[in-house]
């Protein structure tokens, strides 16, 4: 059964729709994990749309599973993770106009910046998983610059609407799978994953963890954050 990490970045942006104090995100991370879930994911984006610092520093202290901070490769977010000290951190594109993660990471466009963040997370003693699209080339060049794991981003497989789409896309991510383990990086998968599309997901064994947000959160508002984090590791399981 792949790990369940639980994304509480859209607690933050009901809180912020306000500009108060509630939700609060890490009162959401403690339920999930009083539910099962396995670790906690927050992205702290440049323009702090949803998650705040605050929410950062205090997961760090109260999150006893897995901290996983998503984050662009800048010299402000590798300080900041270098000075919070999560459990990992995972490396992602960044655009301020985009509603959430659009794509995967150009390693191979953006080598140079990417591998001196790497580099510096590093060189800090994290963990470091760079989220990419299934291809083989960005999952050769994210071994090359010192990655630990790669997240393979499974957007275009949840969007699919055609069986053949679905069987393409899942062949993709299959066969992203098994180059990533041939190159010894550790594999993740997420984005799009919800309670109808994660089933052909969870057959790929050797996809260890799991990291879904805007499904679990929303299924949260109408039940509760506890039971749709259960429903959704009885899915995984
Ligand atoms: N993985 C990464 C790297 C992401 O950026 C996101 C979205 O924040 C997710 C997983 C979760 O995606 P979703 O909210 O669609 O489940």
């Amino acid at each position: 059964m792949p790990k369940l990490n639980v994304n509480i970045d859209h607690v933050a942006t009901v809180r912020q729709a306000r500009g108060t104090t509630e939700p609060d995100p890490v009162l959401a991370g403690y339920l999930a994990e009083l539910a099962g879930a396995h670790g906690i994911v927050v992205h702290l984006r440049e323009d702090r749309r949803h998650i705040q610092d605050r929410d950062l520093y205090i997961l760090k202290e109260t999150v006893k599973t897995k901290l996983n901070m998503e984050m662009a490769a800048t010299n402000e977010m590798v300080r900041i993770a270098t000075d919070v000290m999560p459990d990992m951190v995972t490396l992602v594109p960044e655009k301020r106009e985009e509603l959430t993660t659009e794509g995967g990471l150009d390693v191979i466009g953006n080598k140079k910046t990417v591998s001196k963040a790497v580099d510096k997370l590093k060189d800090s003693g994290l963990f470091v998983s760079l989220f990419i699209d299934p291809d083989e080339k960005q999952i050769i060049a994210s071994k090359d610059i010192g990655a630990d794991m790669v997240e393979i981003h499974t957007g275009t497989y949840a969007e699919a609407t055609s069986e053949s789409k679905i069987e393409k896309e899942l062949r993709k991510i299959e066969n992203s799978v098994s180059v990533a383990l041939d190159q010894d990086l550790r594999v993740a998968a997420g984005h799009g994953l919800d309670y109808n599309n994660i089933e052909p997901i969870v057959w790929i064994e050797e996809i260890e963890e799991l990291n879904i947000g805007h499904s679990i959160i929303s299924r949260a508002v109408i039940v509760g954050i506890e039971e749709a984090v259960s429903e959704m590791l009885i899915l995984c399981d």
